[in-house]
């Protein structure tokens, strides 16, 4: 079989017949996670097909997360992927935390680390990576319902899917289930073969997008009205951040009062240079930590957010997405060119360690930086103790600083 994913069909196909098809991996999810894990199999040889629930419109309309590890920004250079994030993408050496009545600090990341991290909007990696994918003639199934996986916990696994209003078996070696946290692949799973770990935060985050100049760093804020956040996606679209209560209408928050509440949130000299616009997205998201171990089960994987789900105050949650799908392109190509299986069996506890060591990052900056409703007089004064030693010990700021700008891939 072609590394492109070639189908094929072995039935009589009419528009009312089952039809079969045939490849290696069967990635359920045209996600980051799931293009970038075809696109990587495909440069290791291995061949795939994806399977998206969503039309392709669908699936580029969401925005989401925007800061790129120096990992990530190599994966996607090595994959041929990086062509626009190397000309709009903007470096940055590291991010700023400002709070109430105190001098602001900046955690140098490339001081620290010699890394930098990029902001580049994950609606324009996916932009990116449905480019490449139709350069090779690559099969993304879009529109795909009633995705079952079957057969995973023996060794010939398939998924049986409609599209079309035609039922489709596809046979293949593997199934990645990169499909989101709400997907199917995750709870296919029987019974009693996961742990899971989870802890929901009591606020989201209110999001704004909007085309004007954004602040030359990323600065997350902490303030006794809430936490902020004001990042970028390139020289002409910035992107920003409130905290708000778990409650909270979209209706009730139009531009003008989002705005003013944002500036509240920074100390004067920041709020002053915040160019304000009309805002071109705005969504609230709830925060929330999750992890289900493990993420394989016989030939079924799990990765992305179809494993895990981090808080946004780390920036992690794309970036691990890209990781897992590092290592299991990695892991599966050595199974199919090498006939190794030792990487497939390593995946799940080297992609957990990963994501534990974000899962951790993100809950400490979530802690630090958010107003908790309820907080004791104690958690208060320890909150600022913590933000007070951050801000006085070089120590503390290259630990977070090492965190922040990524780990490097284990076995590179
Ligand atoms: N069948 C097929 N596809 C499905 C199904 C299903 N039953 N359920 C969900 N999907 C698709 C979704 O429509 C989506 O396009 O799987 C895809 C999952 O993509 P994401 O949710 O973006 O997850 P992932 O690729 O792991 O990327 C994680 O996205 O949510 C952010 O912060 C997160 O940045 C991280 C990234
Ligand atoms: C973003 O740019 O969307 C962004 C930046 C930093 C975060 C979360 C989101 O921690």
């Amino acid at each position: 079989m072609s590394a492109g994913g070639v189908a094929i069909n072995a039935g009589t196909a009419s528009s009312t017949a089952a039809r079969r098809l045939r490849t290696q991996v069967a990635i359920v999810g045209a996600g980051p996670c799931g293009l970038l894990l075809a696109e990587l199999l495909h440069r290791r040889g291995v061949a795939s097909i994806v399977l998206e629930k969503h039309t392709r419109e669908h699936v580029l309309s969401r925005i989401r997360a925007g800061v790129l590890e120096q990992t990530t920004v190599d994966v996607l250079r090595g994959a041929g992927l990086a062509g626009r994030l190397d000309r709009e993408g903007l470096p940055h050496d590291g991010m700023h935390i400002v709070w109430a009545r105190r001098e602001s600090f900046f955690i140098d990341a490339a001081r620290h680390t010699g890394k930098r991290f990029t902001t580049y909007g994950q609606t324009q990696i996916q932009q990116d990576l449905f480019a490449a994918a139709d350069r090779r003639g690559a099969q993304v199934i879009t529109e795909a319902g009633e995705v079952k996986l079957l057969g995973f916990e023996g060794d010939r696994p398939r998924v049986e899917f409609i599209q079309g209003g035609v039922a489709h078996t596809l046979d293949c070696d593997f199934i990645a289930g990169c499909d989101g946290f709400h997907g199917v692949s995750r709870a296919s799973l029987p019974a009693g073969v996961l742990r899971e770990f989870e802890k929901i935060y009591p606020f989201g985050w209110l999001g704004v997008l909007s085309e004007t100049p954004p602040l030359a760093d990323i600065v997350y804020a902490n303030h006794p009205r809430g936490f902020a956040l004001a990042s970028a996606r390139n020289p002409m679209l910035a992107r920003y951040y409130i905290q708000v209560p778990l409650d909270t209408r979209l209706e009730d928050w139009p531009d003008d009062r989002f705005w003013q509440e944002l500036k509240a949130r920074y100390p004067r000299e920041m709020a002053d240079a915040i160019v304000t616009g009309p805002s071109i997205e705005k969504s609230i998201a709830p925060l929330r930590s999750y992890v289900a171990e493990p993420m394989r089960h016989g030939r079924l994987f799990l990765a992305g957010d179809a494993a895990h789900v981090v808080p946004p105050t780390g920036a992690k949650g794309l970036n691990l997405a890209v990781s897992d799908a590092f290592y299991l392109a990695r892991a599966l190509a050595a199974w199919f060119n090498d006939g190794s299986s030792a990487l497939i069996d390593g995946y799940s506890e080297t992609a957990l360690r990963r994501v534990w060591a974000s899962v951790r990052v993100s809950w400490y900056l979530t802690t630090l930086l958010h107003r908790f409703p309820g907080a004791s007089a104690f958690d208060q004064k320890a909150q600022e103790y913590e933000l007070e030693y951050l801000r006085s010990s070089p120590h503390a700021q290259a630990a977070l600083a090492e965190q922040y700008a990524g780990l490097d891939f284990e076995g590179e």
